[in-house]
């Protein structure tokens, strides 16, 4: 049994597509130990109780600096001791410490087919909104490991999206997240129960 431990930091419909996917049997042999948030107020917080999923909420505000703050989420997991962390709609940047900690078993969700439209700045609307200024007609969704760099871990699983005439990035948004964040996230969440993805340094191993 994989256990995992689910960071949001909004709106939870990531988190919704893995609570689904465990009740609809398309992920397996795995459970949702708990769900935190970096903000009290994310709606993904009462998808998690509605769902009976026990939440928690560690906030920078409640801390004197970032080091304490980033101390305090790495010291959660450590004590938590989850098989996996996913970071889906996380808007925060993974601890070196935390890592360091978890190397191989972080992964996160960027609504874009890195190496594009990733790192600094890009993240919500914004992903989007690069993409349609680039003029880009193919976009997407990238799940991969977590590592010290922003966006820059091993490369599990990509998803193509049609960018289409019209397009605005609120639009955009939903069609990446529909076509593409909810069928891969659990997909890989599962491929990771399974064995079928094992990280390795060099990059994600997909059998
Ligand atoms: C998603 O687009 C995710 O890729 C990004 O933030 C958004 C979160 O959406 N990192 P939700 O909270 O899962 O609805």
């Amino acid at each position: 049994m994989l256990d995992i431990s689910v960071c949001v930091s909004g709106g939870g419909t990531n988190l919704q597509a893995i609570i689904d996917a465990i009740a609809a049997g398309r992920i397996t042999d795995t459970r949702i130990v708990s769900v935190v948030s970096n903000n009290p107020g994310a709606y993904a917080l009462t998808r998690a109780r509605d769902a009976g999923i026990k939440t928690a909420v560690i906030k920078p505000s409640s801390y004197p600096d970032r080091a304490a703050f980033n101390e305090a989420l790495t010291r959660y997991f450590i004590d938590l001791a989850p098989g996996l962390i996913v970071m889906a709609g996380f808007m925060v940047q993974a601890p070196e410490a935390l890592i360091t900690a978890f190397k191989g078993r972080i992964i996160n969700i960027h609504p874009a087919l890195i190496p594009s439209f990733c790192g600094r700045g890009y993240y919500g609307l914004r992903v989007h909104e690069a993409a349609l200024s680039r003029g880009v007609k193919v976009t997407g969704a990238t799940v991969h490991y977590a590592s010290a760099g922003l966006d820059e871990g091993p490369i599990i699983a990509q998803k193509a999206v049609d960018v289409l005439p019209g397009d605005t990035p609120e639009s955009l948004q939903h069609r990446v997240m529909e076509q593409a964040e909810w069928v891969i996230l659990p997909q890989a969440i599962d491929d990771i129960a399974h064995g079928r993805v094992v990280f390795t340094d060099s990059g994600s191993d997909v059998t």
